[in-house]
């Protein structure tokens, strides 16, 4: 049975809805907010290889925000839209501005697996068209904010953490709130909607350090239904 599971061509895996993913740990962040510990490590090796393609077609690229400031994560996408931002604000765009060509087809791996997630932490029919790519070095952050660019905010966010740690802020529906501190590791997925789709969120300066897939890097996949 195993030998026959080696040579199926890896994107048959049944990777999001067999068994063992039912073992997944459920971490709860609030009624509408919950981490699934490891729900992604089992098809990161194929993620990342495909980060790989994407980012050969939309390279990683440091970013403005409309205050002027230059991002610290390097980001890309892939899908229908992608969410991009600079002096003039934040919104999604089907074109990659820096090549001017359409963002990279999501892969059907990336949307199943956003799917399956979004279903386990019991959100049903996520379909996201769109998946920022973030790629976070030594010391790169991510200050608080609020997803809010997406017309729809009845559809969740799926989070998925890939290569080196960080720390996850999980704030709350104001920025002032207090934001609980929590380590989130390679194949961790974070889902969030409902009554939580508005918190506030961020990451601290990834520590330095070396990740066997990754090496010296942190990627972060994020899933939105943006249109
Ligand atoms: C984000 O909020 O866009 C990314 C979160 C993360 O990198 O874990
Ligand atoms: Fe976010």
């Amino acid at each position: 049975m195993l030998s026959a599971n080696l040579t199926m061509p890896s994107d048959t895996l049944p990777y999001a809805d067999d068994g063992a993913q039912s073992a997944i740990q459920h971490v709860a962040l609030g009624s509408g907010a919950v981490v699934l510990r490891g729900y992604a490590r089992r098809c990161a090796v194929d993620l990342l290889s495909m980060i790989t393609s994407i980012s050969s077609l939309s390279p990683f690229r440091h970013m403005v925000v409309p205050g002027g400031w230059k991002m610290s994560v390097g980001l890309t996408n892939c899908g229908k839209v992608g969410w991009i931002t600079d002096r003039t604000g934040y919104r999604y765009d089907s074109l990659d501005p820096a090549t001017r060509r359409p963002w990279p087809k999501m892969p059907p791996l990336f949307a199943d697996l956003a799917t399956g997630a979004a279903k386990a932490a019991g959100f049903t029919d996520f379909c996201p068209d769109a998946c920022l790519i973030n790629r976070y070095a030594p010391g790169a952050r991510l200050s608080l904010h609020q997803d809010r660019d997406e017309r729809n905010f009845e559809h969740p966010i799926v989070s998925v953490s890939l290569g080196l740690p960080a720390i996850f802020l999980w704030g709350g529906k104001k920025r002032a709130d207090e934001a609980r501190r929590l380590p989130l590791h390679h194949g961790d997925v974070v889902v969030w909607g409902g009554p939580d789709r508005l918190n506030f969120h961020g990451v601290d300066a990834v520590a330095r350090g070396e990740h066997p897939l990754t090496g010296s890097f942190r990627f972060n996949l994020t899933f939105r239904q943006a249109r």
